[in-house]
């Protein structure tokens, strides 16, 4: 995976009572998601903007509300593998070049189009979050495996609501 070597882009002495070996895993990790959120934002800004239609004020009202939450998720997570003694690899040039999710269809116009873009993305970042869970949890970091519970709950709740509107 392209995260294997975030851990030692820069790393920094602290205090933490986690063993090292448990920290790096989690910078690791953390760094990837950092990647998938960043990417995942700017995707669902994507549909906000551009977003056409009869349902278009709904959409980009929901789209936006989506990203808000991703944008906390970004800082939450970059934080956290900073406060681990790691190095926040959070540019956009480094988020392209980590990032498992697929490119944005710059086909999609229509709402139903771009709710079908985003619940693929989303589906796979629900995916990659839930996995962080039992990762985070295996390396031994109960907070960072808390952290993604907390993220996992929203990311299903903004997953139904795009669901939603495939579903009836
Ligand atoms: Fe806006």
């Amino acid at each position: 995976m392209a995260s294997a070597k975030k851990s030692t882009v820069r790393t920094f002495a602290t205090k933490n009572d986690l063993a090292k070996k448990v920290r790096t895993q989690a910078i690791d990790l953390l760094n990837q998601q950092l990647a998938d959120s960043l990417d995942l934002y700017s995707q669902t800004k994507q549909a906000h903007w551009n977003v056409k239609g009869s349902d278009f004020y709904q959409l980009h009202l929901m789209f936006d509300e989506h990203a808000a939450h991703v944008v906390g998720w970004i800082d939450l997570v970059a934080e956290r593998a900073v406060m681990l003694g790691g190095y926040a690899t959070g540019t956009v040039r480094m988020s392209a070049a980590a990032t498992t999710l697929t490119d944005y269809p710059t086909v999609a116009t229509t709402g139903l189009e771009h709710v079908t873009a985003l619940v693929d993305r989303w589906s796979s970042y629900a995916a990659s979050t839930r996995a962080a869970i039992d990762t985070a949890d295996e390396a031994g970091d109960q907070d960072t495996a808390d952290l993604f519970t907390e993220i996992s709950r929203q990311v299903d709740m903004d997953l139904w609501f795009l669901e939603a509107h495939l579903q009836g």
